[in-house]
């Protein structure tokens, strides 16, 4: 292997560990993109891409298979992490054709457009509902009582799991997403999440095999009676498919609500704007997915000795591909830290691109429009109650802790 290019330590994703890079990393993005678009990281041990064409080009054509396995965790003598990747190999986000194809046809034979069309009512009444609860005191925490609870409501609804678990299962998909999002070690936290990824095996075990109900209509009945060309899904794929679908549905959603409405309460002639303008809704959830994009970044392993940006990226190197700098890549979008409801052709990378583009976004897009809309039509004067606020330490899922606002 060629020998590989010296790097600035400035530049390197990991300042992302430093609070203040955290609350506004674009500067870094910025500079990674326009000083070291294509970089290796001897920090992360992986290339960096940042510009709009080469993470489309990563998402396109690099492979998707990243997910060390059980026995390689165990070699290394991280015995301790085997069972979380015993789920992860299984999970479509980490597969390639054709297994990601068959896995992916069974789960969208089970997740049609029109199941996320008869949520649309449902869920505008937990919004409401939700609102209800915090209006008499004119205050609340976005993140805690809106933010978090609604993705989880409806993602229980979605599953067919009774409703009054969706706490259980936002603290379950919570701890997952801190395996997903971080790249730093975490002694930590590994046995909380392993301990966690064994109770909700136990819990849609349990569910699929009907010990103590019937299957619910829901995503995990559809992907338990799911059968493409004959086939169908073993117990522990229906599992893991439903985890990532559980993860994904939540986390990204949460974000997209509450890193939307801090844009937009900074902004306050563009909140105004959405007020007065509630047929740009459509475009409004797009433009803050591209401006706060929740989900930052994902991996790849380059499949080929790849030419890219000046660089070679030898086969079998770990590559990070960074949607979040994407999205604001000036040869891509014209005046890309503008917040443009009209933007034309906003063909942003939050949801990935290509064979593993999200599989919720039709339903992600949805929660974010009828969010937007409660919470701007119903509560007027919304202003942040705080300056100080606190970004998670998920360095992948951008979200913040809480935000704190008031209103009339
Ligand atoms: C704002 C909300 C959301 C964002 C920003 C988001 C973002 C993403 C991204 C970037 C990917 C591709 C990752 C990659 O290529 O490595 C992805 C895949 C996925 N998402 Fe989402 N997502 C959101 C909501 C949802 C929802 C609501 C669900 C389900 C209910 C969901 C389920 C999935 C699944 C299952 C995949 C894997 C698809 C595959 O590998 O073929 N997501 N999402």
């Amino acid at each position: 292997m060629a020998s590989l290019p010296a790097v600035d330590p400035s530049l390197s994703l990991y300042r992302l560990l430093d609070p203040a890079v955290l609350a506004d990393p674009y500067l870094l993005y910025g500079r990674l993109r326009e000083e070291a678009p294509v970089v290796w990281d001897p920090y992360l041990h992986c290339w960096v891409v940042t510009r709009y064409d080469d993470v489309l080009r990563v998402l396109k054509d690099f492979s998707a298979d990243r997910t060390p396995s059980p026995e390689f965790m165990r070699a290394l003598g991280l015995g301790e992490i085997e069972p979380l990747a015993a789920v992860m190999v299984k999970q479509m986000l980490f597969l390639d054709a054709p297994a990601h194809t068959h896995l992916r046809k069974l789960c969208s034979a089970a997740f049609t457009s029109r199941r996320v069309e008869v949520l649309e009512d449902e869920i505008a009444a937990i919004a409401d509902e939700l609102i209800d609860r915090v209006r008499p005191a004119g205050a609340m925490d976005v993140i805690r009582d809106f933010a978090e609870p609604l993705p989880a409501i409806v993602t229980a609804h979605l599953l067919g799991m009774p409703r009054a678990d969706h706490q259980q299962l936002k603290a379950w998909s919570a701890d997952f997403a801190q395996m997903l999002g971080n790249f730093q070690h975490n002694p930590g936290g590994v046995a909380r999440v392993v301990k966690s990824l064994a109770d909700m095996t136990a819990y849609f075990r349990s569910a699929i095999r009907q010990e103590t109900r019937p299957l619910a209509d829901g995503l995990v009945k559809a992907l338990v009676e799911a059968e493409v060309d004959g086939a169908r899904l073993s117990e522990d794929e229906v599992i893991a498919n439903i985890i990532v679908t559980m993860v994904g549905g939540q986390e990204t959603t949460t974000n997209l609500i509450g890193n939307g409405l801090l844009t937009l309460l900074r902004q306050p002639a563009k909140m105004a704007e959405l007020k007065a303008r509630p047929e740009v809704m459509g475009s409004a959830v797009e433009e803050l997915l591209r401006y706060e994009t929740p989900s930052q970044h994902t991996g790849r392993i380059c499949h080929t000795d790849t030419v890219m940006g000046g660089h070679v990226i030898p086969k079998g190197a770990a590559v990070m591909a960074v949607m979040a700098a994407a999205n604001r890549d000036p040869r891509r979008f014209a005046d890309p830290d503008a917040l443009d409801f009209d933007r034309a052709d906003n063909r942003h990378l939050a949801f990935g691109w290509a064979a593993h583009f999200c599989f919720g976004a039709p339903l992600a897009r949805m929660e974010g429009r009828i969010a937007f809309r409660a919470l701007l039509d119903r509560l007027p004067g919304l202003a942040l109650a705080s300056e100080k606020l606190v970004w998670r330490d998920n360095l992948g899922l951008r979200g913040l802790t809480a935000l704190p606002v008031s209103f009339a």
